[in-house]
Protein backbone atom coordinates (compact mmCIF):
# COMPACT_ATOMS: atom_id res chain seq x y z
CA UNK A 1 0.00 0.00 0.00
CA UNK A 2 1.33 3.35 -1.22
CA UNK A 3 2.60 5.82 1.96
CA UNK A 4 2.40 8.73 0.14
CA UNK A 5 0.30 11.78 1.11
CA UNK A 6 -3.08 12.41 -0.18
CA UNK A 7 -2.48 15.81 -1.95
CA UNK A 8 -6.86 16.51 -1.98
CA UNK A 9 -6.27 16.37 1.88
CA UNK A 10 -6.36 19.31 4.03
CA UNK A 11 -5.68 17.97 6.81
CA UNK A 12 -3.82 20.43 9.72
CA UNK A 13 -4.54 23.89 7.41
CA UNK A 14 -7.07 26.55 9.13
CA UNK A 15 -8.98 28.26 6.20
CA UNK A 16 -10.57 31.65 6.57
CA UNK A 17 -14.23 31.23 4.67
CA UNK A 18 -16.16 34.53 4.22
CA UNK A 19 -19.73 34.52 3.18
CA UNK A 20 -19.58 31.16 5.56
CA UNK A 21 -22.82 31.46 7.53
CA UNK A 22 -24.48 31.07 3.99
CA UNK A 23 -24.89 29.29 0.56
CA UNK A 24 -21.72 28.44 -1.20
CA UNK A 25 -19.23 29.63 1.41
CA UNK A 26 -21.29 27.24 3.81
CA UNK A 27 -20.86 24.19 1.40
CA UNK A 28 -17.62 25.18 1.10
CA UNK A 29 -17.24 25.42 5.46
CA UNK A 30 -18.71 21.99 5.70
CA UNK A 31 -16.23 20.37 2.82
CA UNK A 32 -13.09 21.55 4.08
CA UNK A 33 -13.72 20.61 7.22
CA UNK A 34 -14.61 16.89 6.29
CA UNK A 35 -11.29 17.07 4.51
CA UNK A 36 -9.91 17.73 7.84
CA UNK A 37 -9.11 21.60 7.39
CA UNK A 38 -10.11 23.51 10.77
CA UNK A 39 -12.32 26.28 9.52
CA UNK A 40 -12.86 30.25 10.60
CA UNK A 41 -16.60 31.11 9.40
CA UNK A 42 -16.59 34.74 8.95
CA UNK A 43 -20.21 36.17 8.46
CA UNK A 44 -22.03 39.28 9.09
CA UNK A 45 -25.48 37.42 11.37
CA UNK A 46 -24.03 35.72 14.38
CA UNK A 47 -27.42 32.91 14.41
CA UNK A 48 -25.86 31.95 10.91
CA UNK A 49 -22.46 31.83 11.79
CA UNK A 50 -23.44 29.64 14.81
CA UNK A 51 -25.44 27.64 12.28
CA UNK A 52 -22.62 26.78 9.79
CA UNK A 53 -20.54 25.83 12.77
CA UNK A 54 -22.77 23.45 14.18
CA UNK A 55 -22.40 21.23 10.77
CA UNK A 56 -18.76 20.97 11.01
CA UNK A 57 -17.17 17.96 11.10
CA UNK A 58 -13.99 17.67 13.65
CA UNK A 59 -12.85 20.18 16.10
CA UNK A 60 -10.70 23.62 16.53
CA UNK A 61 -13.48 25.45 14.46
CA UNK A 62 -13.93 29.08 14.88
CA UNK A 63 -16.51 31.60 14.30
CA UNK A 64 -16.34 35.53 13.76
CA UNK A 65 -18.95 37.94 12.85
CA UNK A 66 -18.03 41.25 10.94
CA UNK A 67 -19.49 43.63 8.18
CA UNK A 68 -16.64 43.50 5.30
CA UNK A 69 -17.48 46.72 4.28
CA UNK A 70 -15.57 48.18 7.07
CA UNK A 71 -12.11 48.34 5.30
CA UNK A 72 -11.25 49.47 8.60
CA UNK A 73 -12.05 46.80 10.76
CA UNK A 74 -10.50 44.12 7.92
CA UNK A 75 -7.21 44.31 9.95
CA UNK A 76 -8.64 44.01 13.41
CA UNK A 77 -10.84 40.71 12.02
CA UNK A 78 -8.02 39.27 10.56
CA UNK A 79 -5.58 39.43 14.13
CA UNK A 80 -8.38 38.34 16.27
CA UNK A 81 -9.41 35.15 14.41
CA UNK A 82 -4.99 34.75 13.97
CA UNK A 83 -4.92 34.74 17.70
CA UNK A 84 -7.29 31.70 17.52
CA UNK A 85 -6.77 29.83 14.75
CA UNK A 86 -2.99 30.09 13.75
CA UNK A 87 -1.90 30.97 10.53
CA UNK A 88 -3.95 30.87 7.73
CA UNK A 89 -3.71 27.83 5.08
CA UNK A 90 -6.27 29.19 2.78
CA UNK A 91 -9.05 31.79 2.29
CA UNK A 92 -12.33 31.52 0.24
CA UNK A 93 -13.73 34.70 -0.36
CA UNK A 94 -17.16 34.51 -0.82
CA UNK A 95 -18.91 36.94 0.69
CA UNK A 96 -20.73 38.97 -1.96
CA UNK A 97 -23.47 40.97 -2.82
CA UNK A 98 -25.75 41.27 -6.13
CA UNK A 99 -28.44 43.70 -7.40
CA UNK A 100 -29.86 42.69 -10.65
CA UNK A 101 -30.82 46.03 -11.96
CA UNK A 102 -31.05 47.82 -15.42
CA UNK A 103 -28.16 50.86 -15.75
CA UNK A 104 -31.08 53.70 -15.99
CA UNK A 105 -31.83 52.63 -12.39
CA UNK A 106 -28.89 52.03 -10.65
CA UNK A 107 -28.18 53.43 -7.23
CA UNK A 108 -24.83 54.64 -7.16
CA UNK A 109 -23.97 54.16 -3.75
CA UNK A 110 -25.84 50.90 -3.31
CA UNK A 111 -23.62 49.78 -6.35
CA UNK A 112 -20.43 51.54 -4.66
CA UNK A 113 -21.43 49.56 -1.57
CA UNK A 114 -21.23 45.99 -3.66
CA UNK A 115 -18.17 47.32 -5.24
CA UNK A 116 -16.70 47.69 -2.06
CA UNK A 117 -18.31 44.23 -1.00
CA UNK A 118 -17.36 42.54 -4.11
CA UNK A 119 -14.29 43.68 -4.75
CA UNK A 120 -11.83 46.55 -2.08
CA UNK A 121 -12.84 44.22 0.75
CA UNK A 122 -10.93 41.45 -0.73
CA UNK A 123 -8.22 43.29 -1.57
CA UNK A 124 -7.67 44.29 2.37
CA UNK A 125 -8.60 40.97 3.62
CA UNK A 126 -5.37 39.51 0.84
CA UNK A 127 -3.44 42.51 2.15
CA UNK A 128 -3.65 41.45 5.55
CA UNK A 129 -3.31 37.75 5.73
CA UNK A 130 -0.45 37.68 3.13
CA UNK A 131 2.30 39.02 6.02
CA UNK A 132 4.81 37.40 7.26
CA UNK A 133 4.03 35.19 10.28
CA UNK A 134 -0.12 35.38 9.26
CA UNK A 135 0.03 32.81 6.70
CA UNK A 136 1.01 29.15 6.43
CA UNK A 137 3.39 27.37 3.74
CA UNK A 138 1.29 27.07 0.50
CA UNK A 139 -1.42 29.62 1.29
CA UNK A 140 -4.19 29.21 -1.61
CA UNK A 141 -6.83 32.02 -2.26
CA UNK A 142 -9.82 31.57 -3.93
CA UNK A 143 -12.43 33.59 -4.61
CA UNK A 144 -16.03 33.46 -5.89
CA UNK A 145 -16.11 35.88 -9.20
CA UNK A 146 -19.01 35.05 -11.60
CA UNK A 147 -19.57 34.16 -14.96
CA UNK A 148 -21.76 37.09 -15.58
CA UNK A 149 -18.43 39.06 -16.07
CA UNK A 150 -17.77 36.85 -18.95
CA UNK A 151 -21.07 37.01 -20.83
CA UNK A 152 -22.73 40.11 -20.63
CA UNK A 153 -26.49 39.63 -19.52
CA UNK A 154 -28.84 42.21 -18.77
CA UNK A 155 -29.16 44.45 -15.56
CA UNK A 156 -25.82 43.14 -13.99
CA UNK A 157 -23.95 46.06 -15.33
CA UNK A 158 -22.55 47.09 -11.87
CA UNK A 159 -22.05 43.12 -10.68
CA UNK A 160 -20.47 42.33 -13.60
CA UNK A 161 -18.00 44.83 -13.07
CA UNK A 162 -17.27 44.01 -9.38
CA UNK A 163 -16.56 40.50 -10.57
CA UNK A 164 -14.04 41.56 -13.52
CA UNK A 165 -12.32 43.91 -11.09
CA UNK A 166 -11.57 40.89 -9.06
CA UNK A 167 -10.80 38.35 -11.75
CA UNK A 168 -8.23 40.73 -13.17
CA UNK A 169 -6.71 41.38 -9.62
CA UNK A 170 -6.49 38.12 -8.71
CA UNK A 171 -4.42 37.53 -11.90
CA UNK A 172 -2.11 40.42 -10.99
CA UNK A 173 -1.84 39.16 -6.93
CA UNK A 174 -1.04 35.52 -8.71
CA UNK A 175 1.97 37.08 -10.63
CA UNK A 176 2.79 39.45 -7.32
CA UNK A 177 2.98 36.17 -4.87
CA UNK A 178 4.09 33.45 -6.74
CA UNK A 179 7.91 34.41 -5.80
CA UNK A 180 6.47 33.14 -1.93
CA UNK A 181 4.00 30.35 -2.85
CA UNK A 182 1.19 31.99 -2.50
CA UNK A 183 -1.04 30.84 -5.18
CA UNK A 184 -4.54 33.23 -6.03
CA UNK A 185 -7.60 31.63 -8.52
CA UNK A 186 -11.45 32.51 -8.99
CA UNK A 187 -13.94 30.40 -9.63
CA UNK A 188 -16.83 31.65 -11.59
CA UNK A 189 -20.19 30.21 -11.36
CA UNK A 190 -23.34 30.48 -13.62
CA UNK A 191 -26.42 30.70 -10.78
CA UNK A 192 -26.41 28.48 -7.83
CA UNK A 193 -29.26 27.27 -5.62
CA UNK A 194 -28.29 29.62 -2.63
CA UNK A 195 -30.43 32.55 -0.58
CA UNK A 196 -29.02 35.08 -3.36
CA UNK A 197 -30.38 32.95 -6.41
CA UNK A 198 -33.71 32.69 -4.53
CA UNK A 199 -33.99 36.27 -3.92
CA UNK A 200 -33.43 37.20 -8.04
CA UNK A 201 -35.81 33.91 -8.75
CA UNK A 202 -38.42 35.68 -6.50
CA UNK A 203 -38.19 38.95 -8.28
CA UNK A 204 -37.60 37.74 -12.00
CA UNK A 205 -40.03 35.00 -11.35
CA UNK A 206 -40.37 31.42 -12.73
CA UNK A 207 -39.83 32.42 -16.40
CA UNK A 208 -36.27 33.92 -15.91
CA UNK A 209 -35.29 30.49 -13.93
CA UNK A 210 -36.93 28.25 -16.60
CA UNK A 211 -35.07 29.40 -19.23
CA UNK A 212 -31.83 31.31 -17.30
CA UNK A 213 -31.45 28.41 -15.18
CA UNK A 214 -32.91 25.28 -16.52
CA UNK A 215 -32.41 25.39 -20.07
CA UNK A 216 -29.02 27.07 -19.57
CA UNK A 217 -26.86 24.68 -17.48
CA UNK A 218 -26.63 21.55 -19.63
CA UNK A 219 -25.83 19.36 -16.59
CA UNK A 220 -28.57 20.18 -14.59
CA UNK A 221 -28.85 23.25 -12.18
CA UNK A 222 -26.48 24.06 -10.01
CA UNK A 223 -26.48 22.99 -5.78
CA UNK A 224 -23.73 24.60 -3.74
CA UNK A 225 -21.76 22.02 -3.28
CA UNK A 226 -21.00 21.47 -7.14
CA UNK A 227 -19.45 24.64 -6.22
CA UNK A 228 -17.28 24.18 -3.17
CA UNK A 229 -15.92 20.83 -4.36
CA UNK A 230 -14.20 22.62 -6.88
CA UNK A 231 -12.72 24.93 -4.49
CA UNK A 232 -11.04 22.71 -2.22
CA UNK A 233 -9.40 21.39 -4.86
CA UNK A 234 -7.94 24.85 -5.66
CA UNK A 235 -7.16 25.17 -1.95
CA UNK A 236 -5.16 21.65 -1.54
CA UNK A 237 -1.97 20.91 -2.92
CA UNK A 238 -3.33 18.73 -5.63
CA UNK A 239 -3.82 21.72 -7.61
CA UNK A 240 0.03 23.21 -6.65
CA UNK A 241 0.89 24.52 -10.02
CA UNK A 242 -2.08 26.08 -10.88
CA UNK A 243 -2.50 30.22 -10.14
CA UNK A 244 -4.29 32.89 -11.68
CA UNK A 245 -7.22 31.26 -13.25
CA UNK A 246 -10.76 31.62 -13.66
CA UNK A 247 -12.27 28.54 -13.40
CA UNK A 248 -15.82 28.54 -15.07
CA UNK A 249 -18.05 26.32 -13.03
CA UNK A 250 -21.05 26.52 -14.85
CA UNK A 251 -22.59 22.99 -15.98
CA UNK A 252 -22.42 23.83 -19.89
CA UNK A 253 -24.49 27.39 -18.99
CA UNK A 254 -22.32 29.56 -21.37
CA UNK A 255 -21.95 27.19 -24.05
CA UNK A 256 -23.35 28.28 -27.51
N1 LIG B 1 -25.58 32.03 -6.11
C1 LIG B 1 -25.25 32.35 -7.33
O1 LIG B 1 -26.04 32.19 -8.25
C2 LIG B 1 -23.87 32.88 -7.63
C3 LIG B 1 -23.43 32.84 -8.97
C4 LIG B 1 -22.16 33.34 -9.27
C5 LIG B 1 -21.37 33.86 -8.26
N2 LIG B 1 -21.82 33.90 -6.97
C6 LIG B 1 -20.95 34.48 -5.96
O2 LIG B 1 -20.66 33.51 -4.97
C7 LIG B 1 -20.49 34.14 -3.70
C8 LIG B 1 -21.41 33.46 -2.68
O3 LIG B 1 -22.76 33.66 -3.10
P1 LIG B 1 -23.98 32.88 -2.44
O4 LIG B 1 -24.93 32.60 -3.53
O5 LIG B 1 -23.51 31.81 -1.55
O6 LIG B 1 -24.61 34.09 -1.60
P2 LIG B 1 -25.46 34.14 -0.25
O7 LIG B 1 -26.07 32.82 0.06
O8 LIG B 1 -26.34 35.33 -0.39
O9 LIG B 1 -24.32 34.44 0.83
C9 LIG B 1 -23.67 35.66 0.85
C10 LIG B 1 -22.72 35.65 2.01
O10 LIG B 1 -22.05 36.91 2.06
C11 LIG B 1 -22.12 37.39 3.40
N3 LIG B 1 -22.12 38.85 3.41
C12 LIG B 1 -22.97 39.67 2.74
N4 LIG B 1 -22.69 40.96 3.02
C13 LIG B 1 -21.64 40.94 3.88
C14 LIG B 1 -20.90 41.93 4.55
N5 LIG B 1 -21.17 43.24 4.39
N6 LIG B 1 -19.89 41.55 5.37
C15 LIG B 1 -19.60 40.24 5.56
N7 LIG B 1 -20.27 39.25 4.95
C16 LIG B 1 -21.27 39.59 4.13
C17 LIG B 1 -23.42 36.84 3.95
O11 LIG B 1 -23.39 36.87 5.35
P3 LIG B 1 -24.77 36.72 6.22
O12 LIG B 1 -25.35 35.38 5.89
O13 LIG B 1 -24.30 36.77 7.62
O14 LIG B 1 -25.64 37.85 5.80
C18 LIG B 1 -23.40 35.44 3.35
O15 LIG B 1 -22.62 34.58 4.13
C19 LIG B 1 -20.81 35.63 -3.91
O16 LIG B 1 -19.61 36.32 -4.09
C20 LIG B 1 -21.61 35.64 -5.20
O17 LIG B 1 -21.47 36.87 -5.88
C21 LIG B 1 -23.05 33.41 -6.64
Amino acid sequence: MSMEPNPFSLCGRTILVTGGSSGIGRAVAIGAARMGARIAVLGRTPDRVQETLSLLEGTGHVGHVSDLTKIDGIEGDVQAILDRSGPFGGLVYSAGASDVTLLRDIDMEKAERQMRLNWLSFMALSQAICRRGRYAPGLSVVALASISALTGQVGLSAYAGTKGALIASVRSLASEYAPRGIRFNCISPCPVDTPMQRETRSRLGEEWYRKEVLEKARLGPLAPEDVADPVLFLLSDASRRITGTNMIVDGGWSLS
